[in-house]
């Protein structure tokens, strides 16, 4: 299968193609554009071309364009999802569950389409407001520049497109390398759904040719980034004035706070830490178990580790997968051996089988190593035990991320503490911190990045306020 690029509404062959590897078995499943520097620039412009006629269409048009991407996507689920699965090993069941998730996200944005809106502003409230009325309108800011990750490659395309379109923008839109295929696949739908040609253009290449010249050209009013934090930090510094909105890593945590009936979570507990084998910003990473709690839960959570399915993609038995790329179950199997030099304990997994990483428990790791203080992305988890739930707070909050933190506690005092003093732009009370429906805010505070996804606070960050002020005196 060999793909074009998508450019001004029509499929353009680029100058140069690369294989594209399944992560599970390795073999060839496309070839994909490698586009130039002069490939992105026609993107950028096609963009920059159709912004007048986005910004002319009323929303109600907008809406249903993406209502009718919705409905070409449920008619097209099964092949959706089998795309996700192939091009980035996700267990199959997950990736319907990604589909079904993408389906809400355009859902969202077709509705918020149809209440972006200002407020009046009673100017009296000041000396030499008089006589004045004022409203504000929201106004499309132009060109995203939207740079998605391989671990929802069709849910994180949504959240940046569904928002872009839904408030009159257009898109250039550069998915991650390993899984170019899932965005392609949605601009078909876009294409078929009568969106204007240039307002969705999808360019696949090397991220620092295409991420350079979005980040640098001038045509691009925002940056809406998904993916490391070393590579977003980059992307705000070169920015200069323009826009960006940054959603990075995470090593999330859950604290289980005594009286707690740990049959009722360990499902919930296990899946958060190993659902799409841990290549989620806000799988759960670090466990903080109270004491009295503490074997019975690492007891239960290895049992219930050790039941789980490694496999093919496709197979609807797989539980857990490939890694995106070899380089990360050795990156992960090096961290590992650093922490049992340093005295953890490994009570399940360690070991890998092809590119699949076991899923790995370790315990009494010191807050210093890896696996401890960086985002470990794979199947992996710690589980320490804790005094109180203010030593485990102080431990989450030792982090350079906060993206999203839970709690799982029968006391009202206990939770609205934690609520209060975690430092994270989500605290989840009595659940994982891997919980996540579309149209809430999303988004992390220290190197989780900045700005707010959910299609309201995304579309947001997309438009400019605009003040109009009426003299009647
Ligand atoms: C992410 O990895 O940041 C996205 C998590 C999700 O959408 O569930």
């Amino acid at each position: 299968m060999k793909k074009k690029l998508f450019i001004n509404g029509e499929w353009v062959e680029a100058s140069k193609y690369v294989p594209l590897h399944s992560p599970y078995s390795g073999k060839v499943i496309a070839e994909i554009p490698a586009a130039t520097v002069e490939e992105v620039d026609k993107g950028i412009e096609a963009a920059n071309n159709a912004r007048k006629t986005m910004a002319a269409i009323p929303s109600y048009q907008r809406a249903q364009i993406l209502e009718k991407v919705v409905f070409l996507l449920e008619k097209r689920a099964d092949e959706a999802a089998e795309i996700i699965a192939t091009e980035a090993a996700k267990p199959i069941s997950a990736a319907r569950a990604e589909v079904a998730r993408t389906i809400q996200t355009y859902k969202f944005s077709a509705e918020e389409a149809k209440r972006i809106h200002g407020e009046t502003i009673p100017l009296d409230a000041a000396p030499g407001g008089e006589g004045r009325i004022a409203y504000t309108v929201r106004e499309p800011i132009g060109v995203i520049g939207a740079i998605t990750p391989f671990n929802f490659p069709m849910n994180l395309v949504a959240h940046k497109v569904g928002p872009a379109l839904a408030s009159g923008n257009t898109v250039i839109l550069k998915p991650a390398g390993q899984t170019p295929l899932s965005a392609f696949f949605i601009a078909e739908l876009f294409q078929e759904a009568g969106l204007p040609a240039g307002a969705l253009n999808v360019i696949s290449g090397s991220g620092s040719v295409i991420g350079e010249k979005l980040v640098k050209d001038d045509r691009v009013q925002k940056i809406s980034f998904t993916g490391s934090p070393a590579v977003g930090i980059g992307i705000r510094n070169k920015a200069g004035l323009k826009r960006v909105t940054l959603e990075l890593g995470s090593n999330a945590a859950v604290i289980i706070d005594q009286g707690i009936d740990i049959d009722k979570i360990i499902s919930r507990c296990v899946a958060g830490a190993f659902g799409f084998q841990g290549q989620v910003c806000i799988s759960l990473q670090r466990a903080y178990v109270h004491e009295d709690l503490y074997d019975a839960f690492v007891e239960k959570f290895v049992d219930a580790t050790k039941q789980l399915n490694l496999g093919d993609p496709l197979d609807p038995q797989t539980d857990v997968s490939a890694l995106i790329t070899p380089n990360d179950v050795q990156r992960t199997l090096d961290w590992l051996e650093e922490a049992k030099q340093q005295g953890a304990k490994v009570v399940a997994g360690g070991t890998s089988e092809g590119n699949m990483l076991v899923p790995t428990v370790l315990l009494e790791a010191d807050p210093r190593l890896k696996v401890s203080c960086q985002e470990v992305f794979a199947p992996f988890v710690l589980i320490n035990k804790v005094k109180s739930v203010d030593e485990a707070i102080e431990l989450v909050n030792d982090s350079r991320y906060g993206l999203q933190a839970g709690i799982y506690t029968d006391n009202v005092h206990t939770a609205l503490t934690a609520a209060q003093q975690l430092h994270v732009g989500g605290v989840m009370i009595n659940d994982i911190p891997t919980f996540r429906v579309d149209h809430m805010p999303y988004g992390g505070v220290k190197e989780s990045g900045v700005g707010r996804e959910g299609i309201k606070y995304a579309i947001e960050e997309m438009t400019e306020q605009k003040l109009v002020v009426f003299n009647r005196n």
